[in-house]
């Protein structure tokens, strides 16, 4: 049983959740995830370990409602008990001085790049932390991320704040003023990360994605998060969920994720009544 010390509301639809977790606290490495199940009546849904702090016993969760579970997830205060938290689960991050390092977050992705970014400048890099949102008031952690790294670029679709545009317009201005970019890491929705490696493909950057694919067991087992990457068959929950962002088959990926869309919608609906 795992009682919630702390909640924050981030921004509208998005929660940080600081949860008792004493022994995921102490082997957590960036990159990593749990699966968490809510009661016994619970579906089982992966997600980041966006923060951990040992000495409190505690990881943190960043959470977008979305659909059934983690709108009940939203409904849960400070006091209130999760069932189960399995993890940390998933590789690691490749942690490593690789020069200058671009970590571009997109919407929840933001709190899922702070772990690795945080990781990043310890290792020696000149972190550039590019964070987009839609609208103004759906940012959040461009503080966090400042503390972290060396740079931070905010976008909004909108032009409310900071930059104009996506994510991908920050990213290809570095690249137009001849910045030297040795590594980009890209967490956000899947459109994103896609147009993410086509902008780096032609110049030869190495590009790494987390992959947010359906999920259940998260050990391996079941085959739910199954993707291709460099035409070979991966499990995303123990071969990744982080991959070489040239190599993935996008297309299967977003076809994948919206299978079980009328399921998803059915059992969200039932839920509110
Ligand atoms: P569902 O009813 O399952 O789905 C509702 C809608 O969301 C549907 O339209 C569906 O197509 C879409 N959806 C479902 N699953 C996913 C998914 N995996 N990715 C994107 N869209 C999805 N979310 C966070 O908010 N914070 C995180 O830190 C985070 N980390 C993740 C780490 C990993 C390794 C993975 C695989 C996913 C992560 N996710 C994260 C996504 C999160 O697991 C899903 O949003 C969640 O499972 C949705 O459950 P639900 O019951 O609320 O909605
Ligand atoms: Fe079941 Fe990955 S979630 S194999």
């Amino acid at each position: 049983m795992f009682r919630i010390v702390h909640k924050e509301k981030l921004s509208p639809g998005i929660d940080l959740f600081e949860i008792e977790a004493p022994r995921i606290a102490g082997h957590t490495k960036p990159g990593q995830f749990v699966v968490l199940r809510l009661h016994e009546r619970g579906e089982r849904i992966p997600l980041t370990i966006a923060d951990n702090d040992p000495d409190r016993g505690t990881i943190t969760i960043v959470v977008q409602e979305v659909g059934k579970t983690t709108y009940e997830l939203g409904t849960y205060k400070e006091g209130d008990i999760i069932l189960d938290l399995l993890g940390p689960l998933g590789k690691p991050s490749h942690i490593d001085n690789f020069g200058t390092v671009v970590m571009v977050g997109g919407g929840v992705g933001v709190a899922e790049i702070y772990p690795v970014a945080k990781a990043m400048k310890e290792a020696g890099n000149h972190v550039i932390s590019i964070l987009g949102f839609r609208t103004k008031e759906l940012v959040f952690w461009e503080d966090k991320l400042a503390e972290v790294g060396n740079e931070v670029i905010v976008t909004t679709n909108d032009g409310s704040y900071g930059m104009k545009g996506f994510t991908t317009h920050a990213l290809a201005r570095l690249f137009e003023e001849g910045r030297k970019i040795d590594l980009v890491h890209a967490v956000g929705p899947v459109v994103m990360m896609k147009a993410v490696a086509e902008l780096t493909r032609p110049y030869g950057i190495r590009t790494v994605a987390s992959l947010n694919p359906i999920m259940v067991d998260g050990t391996g087992m079941c085959g739910a998060c199954r993707v291709t990457v460099g035409g070979e068959i991966k499990f995303a929950c123990v071969d990744g969920p982080e991959f070489d962002a040239h190599l993935i088959d996008w297309d299967e990926l977003m076809k994948r994720l919206v299978y079980y869309r009328d399921l998803e919608l059915m059992s969200f609906e039932r839920w509110k009544q």
